[in-house]
């Protein structure tokens, strides 16, 4: 019995898989690698190096093993490109998972942990967030993540699907002892960014904005340790194979950081002065996202590790030190 990791060579996927491995499951990955890293995927799994428009081929990874449950990633998720390119974000994320859920179904697997993002909720009411509070997402990528949700919804009437979505907050923080970290390419993050700056000493980092009803003007997020959102994965699996009923779960802390708060636990980690500029506000970002994490607690069992910004922006650190490109270096 197997469980297939689609975009498990990805930053939150490839953690998931380490979190797993160490619970003794047997892994397949499923990784086009255009995000992914080769290098991020540990021994001891199976891998297929399939983009996942390709059903054909992945109708074969359900029939060569045992898959008894699909943890979903797989996905692209960068907020401003998918403002510009829309249809992009519906080929991949709606379009794909349609043709995995149809090999699901064919293949007789019914269940599904599936990556799903605060951006269903585009700008919130109010603070924390439940799960229960509306969901308008404010750009095409929560969008289709919303969507995929739906699909599940609609796929466990008809097909007896059983599904838990994590809406994950903010991701931060690296797995030191398993080499695993954060590499994107163009990298969009608060805490890679700054990072980077300080490894090429000097460039400074632009601000989005310090004009948002927020304590200090600058945009405030719930920050969570990626292993603990792998841990949050490694719970959901285990409540559908104990017959959990379906449902969504918000995976934050419930802490709020400003972007100027990062930037000074970013100094006082890196003991750089790390020099800002404050520029326009980007496209489509909520002043505030926190999350009610009570939810995940509550039935899950999920209990974050790691509530602090500073230790997740040393494991970052420590990454980013050990790598200064990425998986490449
Ligand atoms: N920011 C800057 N300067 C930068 C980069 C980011 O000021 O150079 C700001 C952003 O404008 C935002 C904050 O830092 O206010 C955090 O930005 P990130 O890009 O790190 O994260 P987001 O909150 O935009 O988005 C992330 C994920 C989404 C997810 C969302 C949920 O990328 O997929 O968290 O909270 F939907």
């Amino acid at each position: 019995m197997a469980v297939l990791v689609t975009g498990g060579a990805g930053y939150i996927g490839s953690h998931t898989v380490a979190e797993l491995m160490a619970a003794g499951e047997s892994i397949v990955i499923v990784d086009n690698l255009e995000k992914g890293h080769l290098r991020a995927i540990p021994n001891g799994c199976k891998f297929y190096k399939i983009d996942l428009h390709n059903a054909e081929e992945l109708k074969n990874v359900f029939s060569e093993n045992d898959i008894d449950t699909v943890i979903h990633f797989a996905a692209y998720s960068l907020v401003g490109e998918s403002v510009l390119n829309p249809l992009k974000y519906y080929d991949n994320n709606v379009g794909c998972t349609r043709i995995l859920l149809e090999c699901m179904k064919e293949a007789d697997v019914k269940r599904i942990v599936f990556s799903s993002t605060a951006a269903t909720y585009g700008e919130p009411e109010s603070c924390p967030i439940l799960e229960k509070s509306p969901t308008i997402p404010a750009n095409p990528y929560g969008e289709t993540k919303l969507a995929i949700e739906k699909m599940l919804k609609w796929c466990e009437a008809a097909y007896g699907l059983k599904h838990i979505s994590l809406r994950y907050f903010n991701a931060a923080g690296a797995h030191t002892s398993m080499d695993l970290g954060e590499d994107h390419n163009p990298e969009t993050h608060l805490i890679p960014i700054i990072l980077k700056s300080a490894l090429e000493k000097g460039k400074p980092l632009f601000i989005n904005g310090d004009d948002y009803p927020t304590p200090d003007g600058t945009c405030v997020r719930d920050y969570v340790h990626v292993c603990d959102l792998a841990q949050a994965h490694v719970k959901a699996l285990y409540a559908l194979r104990a017959g959990a009923d379906s449902g969504v779960f918000n995976l934050g802390n419930g802490n709020g950081f400003s972007v100027s708060q990062v930037l000074d636990v970013a100094r006082e980690v890196t003991g750089m002065p790390l020099p800002s500029k404050v520029g326009p506000r980007r496209a489509g970002d909520p002043a505030t996202l926190v999350a009610s994490g009570e939810r995940a607690k509550t039935i899950l069992g999920w209990a974050p590790q790691y509530q602090s910004l500073t230790d997740m922006v040393e494991s970052a650190w420590k990454f980013m030190l050990k790598h200064p490109s990425g998986y490449e270096s």
